[in-house]
């Protein structure tokens, strides 16, 4: 899949701006602050509905204005031209999503349909935070390559709202909740054994993609490696999990009361990752929890390129400055043959030894939220 053109109205500091890309290495550049990362992100509305990392519409509205644009024309493997528009408006704080002119909802029905693989400093906790930030991952990679995971998600998460929320009730209140989590607790075992069990999946698959993607960056003097830590050691099958889980549903629920919130389940999962044998969170370098990071998003594209049938978009935010010249070197040479890439950058020193910009290959210059020619921006 290629994203051939993008008009931006009122999204953050563009005013208006408009880009035709090239199929293969795009490249934005500009000095600090001037609205690079922007483009990407407005790139992620138009492939996810929202933000990669804001969390609300208002906030990308650019100040003093009343509405925000994006459009883009996507261009599937099979030749297939979508016409893809999201608008915001202010007074109603609302958004719409269009393809073709028609309005698309609800916004879940989108994921998957433009695939896009984002590398961004905004991931950086996913090596480094908390186990919820591998689970966000996880979950998001999951999502992308299947409407059904999504909809267990959203549905487990409700789950567990509600029931948090009668086990704080209980607690406070000194009463039996019984009653009124049985059918809550039917759902979370659905939900959660359809997680657990696809998560498994997930990661058994994902770790020989994990392992190429990072040694396409460093070579194989470093072992990378991804585990799936969930509620239990081992289960066989989804009716396993299941099982399981209820085992210990029922051995926790005295602790559940006591604390007044849900113990057992998807929602406390870890994924641990290391790299020769040792604990990345622990005892990785600065360098290997970027190379690692790269790793990760490289095994997302490959995974979702697999299960999308589409090639995913991959965008890269401010990558190079972070990775040795070695390690930039090659990731260059590899992403320029895998898709169509949009990369950020105040340099453009790592590029114009091994890029030939052509139409192909472009580059954009960005200052205050415009395009502007070359000459206006000072690139070191
Ligand atoms: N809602 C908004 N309205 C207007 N300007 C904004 C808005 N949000 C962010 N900006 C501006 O966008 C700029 C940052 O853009 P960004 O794309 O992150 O820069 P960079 O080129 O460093 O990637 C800052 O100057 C910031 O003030
Ligand atoms: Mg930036």
């Amino acid at each position: 899949m290629r994203l051939t053109t993008l008009r931006l109205q009122n999204f953050r500091n563009h005013a208006e701006s408009f880009f035709e890309f090239g199929n293969n290495a795009n490249l934005i550049l500009g000095e600090n602050g001037q609205g690079k990362t922007n483009i990407l992100e407005a790139i992620s509305y138009l492939c996810l509905t929202k933000s990669f990392y804001a969390s609300s519409d208002a906030v990308v509205l650019r100040l003093g204005t009343e509405f925000f644009e994006q459009e883009g024309t996507f261009v599937s493997e099979s030749g297939n031209e979508n016409k893809v528009r999201v608008a915001y408006d202010k007074q109603q704080t609302q958004k719409a999503y269009f393809i073709n002119k028609k309005s698309v909802e609800p916004f879940s029905t989108v994921i998957g349909k433009f695939p896009v693989v984002i590398c961004s400093p905004e991931h950086n906790p996913i090596t480094s935070g908390g186990p919820e930030e591998r689970r966000r991952f996880a979950d998001f990679v999951i999502s992308q390559a299947s409407s059904v995971y999504l909809k267990s998600l959203m549905e487990y998460r409700r789950v567990i709202k509600q029931r948090n929320k009668i086990l704080l009730d209980a607690r406070i209140g000194n009463m039996n909740p019984s009653g009124l989590l049985e059918s809550w607790d039917e759902q979370l075992l659905q939900h959660g054994a359809t997680l657990t069990h696809r998560r498994k999946l997930f990661v058994d698959g994902f770790k020989n993609i994990l392992h190429s993607s990072y040694h396409e960056l460093v070579g194989s003097e470093e072992e990378p490696q991804i585990e799936y830590s969930p509620f239990a050691e081992s289960f066989s099958s989804e009716d396993d999990c299941r099982r399981l889980l209820k085992t210990l549903l029922v051995q926790n629920r005295k602790e559940e009361l006591r604390v007044g919130s849900t113990l057992i389940g998807p929602h406390r999962d870890e994924f641990v990752f290391t790299v020769n044998g040792l604990d990345l969170r622990k005892y990785g370098s600065q360098g290997q929890h970027k190379t690692f990071l790269v790793g990760l998003k490289l095994g997302e594209f490959f995974y979702l390129k697999n299960l999308c049938n589409e090639t995913p978009l991959l965008l890269l935010d401010d990558i190079f400055s972070e990775l040795d010249e070695r390690r930039s070197k090659r990731l260059l040479d590899f992403v320029g043959t895998i898709s169509q890439t949009f990369i950020t950058s105040t340099s453009v020193k790592w590029f114009e030894p091994f890029v030939e910009f052509n139409h192909t290959n472009r580059k954009f210059f960005i200052k205050n939220g415009s395009v502007v020619p070359e000459e206006e921006v000072i690139v070191a």
